[in-house]
């Protein structure tokens, strides 16, 4: 009996997800522009849709949606100094009327109005998104990721692009854009 209840506990205890606080924290590093323009090619984003940039860094996903489709978007951001940075280059760029940043957690923002959700964060979130993003998407929806994969959901469609040197002591980088969509 006391050996069932140890094996118990141990297994209560293996299959706790792990805290908050010991997760590598996503700092900000920007998505080349190149990058950006090939993820929404990808995502086919059109005039109709509603982007949602989870970790919005400087906001430059969602306003070069606006800028070239006329699309609307929502970027979701913790640091309130970006949310500030990206909201007056929206304004500067001309598109302040069809994008909003908010300053929020991404990991318990309400989702379910994007038509098209972009992602350049670490694995561990993308994990933790990727339940949300299968339950409260709508059919035709997609999810394009840069750099890093959603582990357990096959993409759609993988895309390399070209490697490129990133500093002068010679390292290069192949950034890869990874695309879901909603079935149905
Ligand atoms: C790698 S940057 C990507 C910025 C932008 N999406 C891009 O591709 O250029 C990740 C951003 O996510 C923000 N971030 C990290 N965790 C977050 C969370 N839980 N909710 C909202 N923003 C978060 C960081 O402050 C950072 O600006």
């Amino acid at each position: 009996m006391t050996s069932l209840l140890i094996l118990h506990l141990a297994f209560l205890l293996a299959s706790e997800p792990v805290p908050v606080h010991q997760l590598e924290e996503i700092p900000f590093l920007p998505t080349p522009m190149e990058v950006v323009d090939r993820m929404l090619e990808i995502a086919e984003v059109k005039q109709d849709d509603v982007i949602y940039d989870l970790g919005s860094g400087d906001g430059r996903i969602v306003i070069r949606a606006a800028k070239k489709y006329g699309a609307r978007g929502v970027g979701i951001e913790m640091d309130s100094w970006l949310v500030e940075f990206a909201r007056a280059k929206a304004q500067e760029e001309g598109v302040d009327h069809l994008v909003e940043f908010r300053i929020e957690d991404a990991l318990k923002v309400d989702i379910s109005q994007a038509t098209v959700v972009t992602l350049y964060m670490l694995p561990w979130f993308n994990e933790r998104m990727r339940p949300v993003l299968q339950k409260h998407l709508k059919p035709g929806a997609r999810i394009v990721a840069h750099d890093y994969d959603i582990e357990g959901w096959p993409a759609t469609k993988i895309e390399k692009l070209p490697e490129v040197e990133k500093r002068t002591d010679g390292y290069t980088h192949r950034h890869t854009i990874y695309l879901w969509r909603i079935g149905g």
